[in-house]
C-alpha cells in the first residue's frame, strides 16, 4: 500500500488528449498521479501542481517492457504502491487492410495491446499485494464492432477488451479488478490527425451517433474514474463501458436516426 493516504494512480499516455483529461480529473479527486508518455508530458504535471495536486512525469515508450519496469520502479520508490492503473495510450491507423503493412500493423498492436499487458505486469503484481488494485483498460467502439479500414487498430482493440476480460477472471479473485471503457469517436489531436488524413468528417460521425456529437475526453475521463474507484464501482469487474453516445447500440439506418434531429 501507498506510504501515505493519498492513492496513487498511473495514467500512461497522459501528455495530451483522454489521457490527460484523466490525469486531472483524477488528481481533483485525491490522486497522486504518475504519467508517462513518449513525450515529458509537462503541461499536465504543472496543470495537476497548479491546483494544488502531486504529479510526476516520465518519458518512455510503453511498448518497451524495459522502460515499464524502470517506469513502475520510479514509482514505488517514491510512492510504495499504486492503486489505479489507466492503460490509454494508444495510436490510431486508417489504412485498407489489403494495403497494411505487417511492420505497421505490428507497431499498433505493439503500442495498443502488448503494452497494456506490460503495464498491467508490472503494477498489478503491487496490486496483488495489497489485495486491493483497479485496472482501466482504453479500448473503443473499434473493439466491439468492425469500422473499416482498419484492421490494425480494430484488432488490437477487440484483443485488448479480451485481455481485460482474461485479467478480470484472473485477477478479481485477488483483489485486483480489471475494466475497460469504450469510446466513440473523441475530440483530440487523434482525431485531427485521422480528419487531416481525408477519411471521414465531423458530419459522419455526428450523424452515425444517436446523441448527435463527439465525446469530449471529459466524458471518457468520467467513466474511467468511476470504474477507477472501489467506492463507485467495487464489484463491477471485467466489465467493457461504453461512451459512445449510443454508436454502438444503434442498428437504425441514417434515415431513420436523423428524422427527428
Ligand atoms: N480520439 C478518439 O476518437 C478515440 C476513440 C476511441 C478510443 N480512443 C483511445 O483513447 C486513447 C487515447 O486517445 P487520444 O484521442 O487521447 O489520443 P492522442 O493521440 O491525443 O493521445 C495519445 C497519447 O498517447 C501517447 N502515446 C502514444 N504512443 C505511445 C507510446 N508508445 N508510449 C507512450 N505514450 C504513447 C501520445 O504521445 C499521446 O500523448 C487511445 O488508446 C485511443 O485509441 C480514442
Amino acid at each position: 500500500m501507498t506510504s501515505s493516504n493519498q492513492r496513487v494512480a498511473v495514467v500512461t499516455g497522459g501528455a495530451q488528449g483522454i489521457g490527460r483529461r484523466t490525469a486531472e480529473l483524477l488528481a481533483g479527486r485525491g490522486f497522486r498521479i504518475a504519467i508517462i508518455d513518449l513525450r515529458e508530458p509537462d503541461e499536465t504535471v504543472h496543470a495537476i501542481e497548479s491546483r494544488g495536486g502531486v504529479a510526476f512525469g516520465f518519458a518512455g515508450n510503453v511498448a518497451d517492457e524495459a522502460v515499464v519496469e524502470r517506469f513502475a520502479r520510479l514509482v514505488f520508490d517514491r510512492w510504495g504502491g499504486v492503486n489505479v492503473l489507466v492503460n490509454n495510450a494508444g495510436i490510431s491507423l486508417i489504412c485498407p487492410a489489403e494495403e497494411t503493412t505487417a511492420s505497421d500493423y505490428r507497431r499498433v498492436i505493439e503500442v495498443n495491446l502488448v503494452a497494456p499487458f506490460l503495464l498491467a505486469k508490472a503494477f498489478g503484481r503491487r496490486m496483488f499485494e495489497a489485495r486491493s488494485g483497479s485496472i482501466v483498460n482504453v479500448a473503443s467502439v473499434a473493439g466491439l464492432i468492425a469500422v473499416a479500414d482498419r484492421a490494425a487498430y480494430n484488432a488490437s482493440k477487440h484483443g485488448l477488451i479480451g485481455l481485460t476480460r482474461t485479467l478480470a477472471a484472473e485477477w478479481g479473485g485477488r483483489g485486483v479488478r480489471v475494466n475497460a471503457v469504450c469510446p466513440g469517436w473523441v475530440k483530440t489531436e487523434m482525431d485531427a490527425a485521422d480528419q487531416a488524413g481525408g477519411s471521414y468528417s465531423d458530419a459522419d460521425i455526428t450523424g452515425r451517433v444517436p446523441m448527435g456529437r463527439f465525446a469530449s475526453p471529459d466524458d471518457v475521463a468520467r467513466a474511467i474514474a468511476f470504474l477507477a474507484d472501489d467506492e463507485e464501482s467495487g464489484f463491477v469487474n471485467g466489465h467493457t463501458l461504453s461512451v459512445d453516445g449510443g454508436w454502438v447500440s444503434d442498428g437504425s439506418w441514417e434515415s431513420v436516426r436523423l428524422r427527428k434531429r
